[in-house]
């Protein structure tokens, strides 16, 4: 899909009341389309809303949880009465869970399992008969991470749905082809946002210090949610399958595709790491 122009086209975006789906619902906004969003935040998705109509283009909003399938449901009805046509889904709402598999209660599992792999499934099982009715073509993007190929101590439960989510994307998008639609699994990066704001956060991980130090090294890596977006529009341009956007997201790519036992090896020197500093 040619994402130079978007005039007459429409978005839809998750998760778009702060950070990467915010700057995606705006960059959709900014070359043309009018952008369904949702989030459970109402208040980010309020400001998100008034600065898509500030670019002069319409929006349609609702607040619904990912993790709910008739939320998604009715939030897909809802987008198709506004535009009656659905072009693009971005499904990019997700959160954060970090602390060692045996320190993560299993509440938390169910949590991030709902939001960061259900959301999606959601989010397609909603938007995509009604695309292949139209059969207008068109593109699904899901959110995962470079944490969906390249495997880190303390994060396996986000790690988890990320691989989740890019094996997904792959297998969903060899059965789209049948109907001209393209699905890219987007891997960001280390990405300047809420993210480790929000996480949960186990075991060791709780020290607020800890937190306090991985905000401080997301701020001094400052890429942008605004730098992701126009990765995703480029990435939908090509119709690319998977799309690492920044330079650490590549490299992770290419280390694991050429050397997986390297990755590998890494992971279990910062489990090591990890253990030293608990003890
Ligand atoms: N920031 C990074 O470094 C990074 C790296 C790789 C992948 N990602 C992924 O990018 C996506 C966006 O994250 P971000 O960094 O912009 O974080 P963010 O916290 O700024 O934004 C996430 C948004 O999702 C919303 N959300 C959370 N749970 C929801 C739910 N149940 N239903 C609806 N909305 C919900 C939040 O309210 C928030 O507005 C996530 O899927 C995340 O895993 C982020």
């Amino acid at each position: 899909m040619d994402t130079h122009t978007l005039a007459g086209k429409v978005g839809v975006v998750t998760g778009a009341g702060s950070g990467i789906g915010r700057a995606t619902a705006l960059a959709l906004a900014e070359r043309g389309a009018n952008v369904a969003i949702c989030d459970i935040d109402e208040a980010g998705l309020g400001e998100t809303a008034d600065r898509i109509k500030a670019k002069g283009q319409e929006t349609f909003s609702q607040v619904v949880d990912v993790a709910n399938a008739s939320e998604m449901q009715a939030f897909a009805e809802g987008t198709r009465s506004a535009f009656g046509r659905v072009d693009i889904v971005v499904n990019n709402a997700g959160i954060g869970v970090a602390g060692l598999f045996v320190d993560v209660p299993l509440e938390a599992w169910t949590q991030i399992l709902g939001i960061n792999i259900s959301g999606v499934v959601h989010g397609c099982h909603a938007f995509l008969p009604g695309m292949i009715e139209a059969d207008q073509g068109g593109h699904i993007v899901n959110i995962a991470s470079m944490a969906g190929y390249c495997q880190a101590p303390g994060m396996t439960a986000y790690g988890t749905t990320k691989f989740g989510v890019l094996g997904f994307s792959e297998s969903l998008r060899a059965e789209l082809s049948l109907h001209g639609i393209g699905v890219t699994a987007v891997c960001p990066g280390v990405i300047n946002t809420a993210i480790v704001r929000t996480s949960r956060m186990y075991g060791l991980n709780e020290d607020p210090e800890l937190r306090e130090q991985g905000i401080r090294a997301f701020e001094r890596r400052n890429y942008s949610p605004e730098r992701v977006a126009q990765g995703i529009l480029k990435a939908i341009h090509k119709n690319r399958g998977v799309a690492p956007i920044s330079p650490e997201a590549w490299a992770g790519y290419w280390v694991k595709r050429l050397f997986p036992p390297l990755v590998a090896w890494f992971a279990r020197r910062s489990a090591r790491a990890q253990q030293q500093r608990s003890n």
